[in-house]
């Protein structure tokens, strides 16, 4: 795992999108795995304005979201289903038939979860997972103990998760108790992770994930297993990072970072 901390969400979030966006100009036939949420939005603005610019060509690439509400159907607007198309894929020229996201109102999902992870193996396996926080350290929807080597399936959220989310519900009462969501192990899978958080009210969490002990209470500390991890914080949620000058100095100094170091607003 490696930690990079820029100054703002903003440098942050423009940081995660060039390295997606980079991905994309080197592998066209890139497999992504996508994440939703509030951090993610300035990521898919970033990237929808990269794609323009340079133009990336979206049009081979396949995508794989890490998780959906059950119970919402895809053209519901709380869905995720409807975030990725509103803020990124309707930007893009991106092929529809090529998006997946788990089906929130399938009959079955015990079938669409085995379904879904035969179609990332069928694609050849994520090659980059781009990643949120929930504040119970979730990454997807892996809730507190969820097993270091679980695959796609069904999970009941907790409290603190539908506390979190319930803005975009209007009230705690209103978001889904559950959610259809990759594994902590389906997510290892991926060739690369990049983990983005920002604001203060993510740095208790980060250092669990990042310094503490590895445990599945916490999820996203599975991803210090991972061969090739990268977490991207701004200063705000690396406050309570213990090695903080340590990772200036990697940014710093690392050759793989010299492209991005000098690039302005990164
Ligand atoms: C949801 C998603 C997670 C995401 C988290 C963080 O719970 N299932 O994948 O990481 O939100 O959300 P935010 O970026 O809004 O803090």
């Amino acid at each position: 795992m490696e930690v990079i901390i820029r100054p703002t969400a903003e440098h942050a979030s423009r940081l995660t999108a060039q390295i997606i966006h980079d991905a994309v100009r080197a592998n066209p036939d890139i497999v992504l795995g996508l994440a939703t949420g509030r951090s993610m939005l300035r990521v898919y603005a970033a990237l929808v304005e990269l794609g323009a610019g340079e133009g990336a060509d979206y049009a081979r690439v396949h995508t794989f979201n890490l998780d959906e509400y059950i119970g919402l159907a895809p053209d519901d607007p709380r869905s995720y289903h409807h975030y990725m198309n509103e803020h990124f894929f309707r930007h893009l020229n991106i092929d529809l038939a090529h998006t997946h996201i788990p089906d929130g109102t399938a009959e079955d999902f015990v079938a669409e979860s085995s379904k879904y992870e035969t179609s990332i193996t069928d694609c050849g396996g994520i090659d980059l997972q781009v990643l949120g926080i929930g504040a119970s350290g979730h990454i997807g929807f892996n809730e507190p103990l969820s097993a270091m080597r679980s695959r796609t399936r069904e999970k009941a959220l907790t409290p603190q998760t539908i506390e979190q989310n319930s803005q975009y519900f209007g009230g705690a009462e209103h978001v889904p108790k559950r959610a259809i969501t990759m594994g902590v192990g389906t997510i290892l899978d991926a060739r690369r992770c990049v983990l983005l958080a920002t604001g203060a009210r993510k740095a208790s969490i980060i250092a669990k994930a990042v310094e503490g002990p590895v445990t599945s209470m916490i999820s996203a500390t599975a991803l210090q297993l991972h061969a090739k991890c990268t977490v991207i914080v701004d200063e705000d949620a690396a406050a309570e990072l213990e090695q903080q000058d340590y990772y200036h100095w990697l940014f710093e100094n690392e050759p793989e970072w010299e492209a991005y170091r000098n690039t302005p607003g990164l």
